[in-house]
């Protein structure tokens, strides 16, 4: 009988450890309201005790997304533990997720705790949680090097401490498939208590050596019977195990697995969208099914083939993943009830204020571009969406550059009603512009990261550009696309300094700064 296999997604949790993939509270809870629609079985929102706005925003998740459960993560400690609860119980379907590691190197050296008192500690700190919650996680950390007859003492404890989810992580990335699968069938096997509790087995594997998604399915083929994943595959280090990979390959090769999931596939590549968009993490081109070439067809032997069969080299549709071909969509006599119907079509909702910013960025662009497809107008709405108010906004940008001078811009701002006009020179236009918004906002942020990549093919097409400014330990995105290179990397820019004055201050009125 086909199984149902569980995802449990860990975007906001582990894949938010991703270096600079911080997320703000808004943020957060837009992506667990996607993650919903994708039809995850579990969101674990992020660890409670860990900051006064994570424990912000796991609250406010818990209080406002329905159907998945809501989980936050805890050390085997009281106060973890509490503070954990205190974030979660709003939600219809709460879990605490308890974790203590269980190999000798985390025992002896990072914990300083023996054997002994891990298996006391699990014992203890899993009743605990049980008698805040009723649906309690336990995660043997490193599982995957852990001396196996010791793990299976932690795991009886466990469970006779009152968890229904016993989580195997392999959280340093070094199994290998069959090992892992061994691991799992093993586990099962000498751990009675699972059987007869009917307690679910979960995996967590990390990406090091990139082989988290086959360990993952090699667990399932073992009989573990949930996943642990993160969007796009982010996460500490190398990454989390991909949900769409583990998906998808569930789906696609259900004549070997003969599992399901209750995931909503369709709501894969605009979940992935998001995330990379909010993290400013972009997707590598050749990332397996969400990547921007994973359904493109290059050399002409295998466009021949595809041409006669889709199926001589397309081994699942690209619709499946919820990306339509970015075909032209509207044009530039198209009003504004197209434009609205035509993105409500492709799902989003827009605010009555967003949808007329974005209307006139589309108007703009339909006059300079000839084709306007679904993947223009996405780049239009992802800048529009979680906007923050424009404390400065662009009014004009001049650029000189070429062989024989030195890159030279003109920038004029607009900063709560009055403009202010500066000029700057530069390696290059972009780093001339950045130069001259500098001299305006007073500001000088610490550019980590300067991307730009071609929404659509030809010459005419937009120039996506991400930007990511860091202060201290906080990372804000910017986006722009225009079919103007220039403006683009302008708009990002200004963007990731709104968003920074805007969170900066809220910050600040929290007392969180
Ligand atoms: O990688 C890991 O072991 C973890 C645990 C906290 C589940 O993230
Ligand atoms: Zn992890």
């Amino acid at each position: 009988m086909t199984r149902q296999i569980k995802i449990f997604d860990t975007t906001l949790r582990d894949g938010e450890q991703c270096p600079g993939a911080s997320l703000n509270p808004e943020e957060k809870l837009d992506i667990a309201r996607q993650l919903a629609k994708l039809g995850v079985d579990a969101i674990e929102a992020g660890f409670a005790i860990a900051s006064p706005g994570d424990f912000d925003s796991i609250k406010q998740i818990a209080q406002q997304i329905k159907g998945p459960i809501i989980c936050s993560l805890a050390r085997a400690k009281k106060e973890d533990i509490k503070s954990a609860w205190e974030a979660i119980k709003y939600s219809d379907r709460p879990r605490i997720h308890v974790f203590l590691a269980t190999s000798p190197i985390h025992m002896e050296k990072k914990l300083r705790m023996t054997p002994v008192q891990v298996l006391a500690t699990t014992k203890e700190m899993v009743a605990y949680a049980k008698s805040l919650c009723n649906d309690i996680e336990f995660s043997a950390e490193d599982a995957g090097r852990s001396e196996p007859a010791f793990l299976y003492k932690v795991v009886a404890a466990a469970i006779e401490a009152g968890a229904s989810t016993i989580n195997i992580p392999d959280t340093v990335g070094y199994n290998t498939p069959w090992e892992f699968g061994k691991l799992i069938e093993n586990v099962i096997a000498n751990v009675p208590q699972i059987k007869t509790n009917n307690v679910t087995i979960s995996v967590h594997c990390h990406n090091d050596l990139g082989m988290a998604a086959v360990n993952s399915l090699a667990a399932i083929k073992a009989g573990a019977n949930q996943v642990e994943c993160t969007i796009n595959g982010i996460g500490e280090r190398a990454g989390n195990a991909s949900l769409e990979e583990v998906v998808m390959t569930l789906k696609t090769r259900r004549d070997y697995f003969d599992c399901s999931t209750g995931i909503n596939t369709k709501e894969i590549y605009r979940t992935s969208r998001m995330v990379s968009n909010l993290t400013g993490l972009l997707v590598q081109p050749n990332k397996a099914i969400v990547g921007a070439n994973a359904f493109a067809h290059e050399s002409g032997i295998h466009q021949a083939g595809m041409l006669r069969d889709k199926l001589t080299y397309e081994i699942m549709l690209p619709e499946d993943i919820g990306l339509t071909e970015s075909r032209l969509v509207l044009g530039k006599h198209s009003g504004r009830n197209a434009f609205a119907d035509k993105l409500k079509e492709m799902g989003y909702n827009l605010t009555e204020d967003n949808l007329e910013k974005a209307f006139t960025s589309f108007k703009q662009l339909a006059d300079m571009k000839k084709e306007v497809g679904e993947a223009d107008l996405a780049a239009i709405v992802s800048e529009e969406i979680n906007i923050v108010p424009e404390t400065f906004k662009i009014e004009l940008i001049e650029v000189c550059s070429g062989t024989e001078r030195k890159p030279s811009a003109k920038v004029k701002l607009q900063y709560k009603n009055s403009t202010t006009v500066e000029t700057a020179e530069g390696a290059g236009p972009v780093d001339a512009v950045y130069r001259a918004i500098d001299k305006i906002t007073r500001l000088k942020p610490n550019l980590v990261d300067y991307i730009i990549q071609a929404i659509t093919g030809g010459t005419d097409a937009q120039g996506e550009v991400t930007v990511r400014l860091k202060e201290g330990e906080q990372v804000y995105v910017g986006h722009g696309a225009s079919t103007d290179i220039i403006l683009a990397s302008a708009k990002a820019y200004v963007a990731a300094i709104n968003r920074m004055i805007f969170l900066q201050a809220q910050n600040q009125a929290k007392g969180l700064d």
